[in-house]
């Protein structure tokens, strides 16, 4: 699914869209790697480095996104702050899964990469560019 970047996606406060930006870019660099992977012009070696890259950036990185948007969320008494934090708990635990399953893999697993695939991708279109972008008519 393509999918592009464009500053209709920023909420106005410059921390989070850098971070919402971030997200993208890792998105972007993950799917190429896929894609060549599939398309046999890539290795697994490299697809492998994407993906750690990736997961680190979720868990660590994008931790602590989630923490600077939900301290954003309450400070601005956000209406629907407890069922956005719940979507983030949800997000990470979901990639921890993914995570530990790919960990627990010597070959790349193709369906795997097609669910960590479709999990960002997800992420980015129905929450970043919906339910992030909603906050933005509370500032
Ligand atoms: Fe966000
Ligand atoms: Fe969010």
């Amino acid at each position: 699914m393509t999918v592009n970047w464009s500053q209709d996606l920023e909420i106005g406060v410059e921390k989070i869209d850098r971070q919402h930006r971030a997200f993208f870019e890792q998105r972007d660099k993950f799917l190429n790697a896929c894609t060549k992977l599939l398309e046999e012009e890539g290795d697994s070696k490299t697809t492998r480095d994407e993906i750690d890259e990736l997961f680190y950036f979720l868990t660590d990185y994008f931790k602590t996104h989630f923490d600077d948007e939900e301290e954003l969320l309450e400070e601005k008494e956000y209406p629907y702050y407890e069922q956005h934090q719940k979507r983030h708990r949800k997000f990470i635990s979901e990639i921890q899964e993914i995570k530990y399953e790919f960990l627990q893999s010597e070959e790349i697993d193709i369906d795997l990469l097609h669910n960590l695939e479709e999990k960002i991708t997800d992420w980015f279109v129905n929450h970043i560019a919906k339910e992030d972008k909603k906050i933005a008519e509370y500032l």
